[in-house]
């Protein structure tokens, strides 16, 4: 395919920020550029599509779908409507780009990547964390035995109050008042599904998948305000979870309202002989001057959110030159199957066997 037609679903902050906002720079057109965009707000996906020059869009998914122009879809929907749009996308032969989470159950996990396979279209799941170099970097130190004997990890991030101060909601037009209150909600509210997920992909990137989880849960702050508007939150903001990697390799997770014990998203891993802790080896930075995931140039990079172009762009080489990515569905799988199961021991109050794997880099995997 000489240029890959993306429909971007969902005007929202993401939808804007790290799909509409990078597709038209001009290193893009060769490759893939914006063929549609929808949004079920009256307005809203007409309201991008003429701030972007984009030439067709729709209220309902369903045409976006119908549209031939349109070869792969970039899900920027809230996290709850990704397995539904999946499928629907899948069925139409689409290749799809999931923004994190990919889908909330390992079984819709297993239907979409089942599904995929018999279609033959390509899925590619944020976060694509794994494409940083300074990730591969640590993922080598590991596989080397440079850390020694893996003893304990933790690995987690905080919601606070990001989303509800996030500058492309707090404007009067429709493409800047995005209402983020289903971040507080169920089923797909919460931390873990929203940023959690970020370091556990980064945990697993580099040790591997983990065994067993056990997990509490619960909520620390009903209520929050946007704009003066009050959202009644009824999803955990609050879980601690425990992990067994096997060989007596243990790990905290954690999704919290308030509070952090690593550094950005990155994970701390100790064993033996070395620690990783946020981007640095024993103290030392992995991040080397010039770093960028293989997409971003420092146009993208200035952007912002320039991961979500790249995992994006990541679709776009893989229906274009046939080549897979590390960002990859099983990986996504995995990671689902972690936080299902830590609610579900939250619940239950019983340790959970993960009954999810994927194959973690090799070496010779390994470009950094
Ligand atoms: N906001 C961030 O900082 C950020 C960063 C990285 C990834 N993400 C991910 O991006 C995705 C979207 O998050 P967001 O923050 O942009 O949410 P958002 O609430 O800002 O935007 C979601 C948009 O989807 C639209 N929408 C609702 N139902 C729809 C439907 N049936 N079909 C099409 N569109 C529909 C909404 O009207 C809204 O415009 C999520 O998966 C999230 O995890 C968000």
């Amino acid at each position: 395919m000489d240029k890959v037609g993306i429909g971007i679903v969902g005007a929202g902050s993401i939808g804007i920020r790290g799909a509409l906002n990078h597709l038209v720079l001009p290193d893009v057109q060769p490759k893939a550029y914006a063929a549609a965009v929808c949004d079920p707000v009256p307005g809203r996906a007409e309201a991008a599509a003429e701030r972007y020059g984009v030439l067709r869009w729709y209220e309902r998914y369903e045409d976006l779908l119908a549209d031939p122009a349109v070869d792969a879809v970039t899900l920027c929907s809230p996290i709850g409507l990704h397995y539904e749009q999946g499928i629907k996308a899948i069925e139409a032969g689409k290749h799809v780009h999931f923004n994190k989470t990919m889908c909330l159950t390992v079984a819709e996990a297993d239907h979409l990547i089942d599904l995929a396979a018999r279609k033959g279209v390509h899925l590619v799941a944020s976060p694509g964390v794994m494409l940083h170099p300074h990730a591969q970097r640590m993922r080598r130190l590991v596989l080397e035995g440079r850390l020694g004997r893996l003893a304990w990890a933790a690995a987690g991030a905080t919601i606070s109050t990001y989303h509800l101060q996030e500058p492309v909601r707090q404007g009067e037009d429709v493409l800047s008042n995005i209402d983020p209150s289903w971040y507080f909600h169920r089923p797909d509210g919460g931390p873990l599904w929203d940023v959690t997920v970020y370091s556990m992909h980064y945990l697993t990137g580099i040790v591997g998948p983990a065994k067993r989880v056990a997990a509490f849960s619960g909520l620390v702050v009903p209520e929050r305000e946007f704009r003066g508007r009050r959202i009644v939150c009824d999803m955990d903001d609050n879980t601690l979870m425990l992990l067994d990697f096997g060989d007596s390799f243990f790990a905290l997770g954690y999704g919290t309202p308030a509070g952090s014990v690593t550094r950005g998203f990155e994970p701390s891993i100790f064993g033996t002989a070395g620690s990783l802790v946020g981007c640095c080896f024993n103290g030392e930075d992995l991040r080397l001057p010039g770093d960028h995931a293989p997409h971003v140039t420092p146009e993208h990079a200035a952007l912002g959110e320039s991961h979500v172009f790249e995992d994006l762009m990541q679709l776009v080489d893989w229906v274009r030159e046939g080549t897979p990515s590390i960002a990859s569905a099983d990986h996504a799988r995995h990671v689902v199957d972690i936080f299902e199961s830590a609610y579900r021991s939250a619940a239950s109050g019983r340790t959970e066997e993960l009954r999810t794997s994927f194959e973690p880099l090799e070496l010779a995997d390994l470009r950094y």
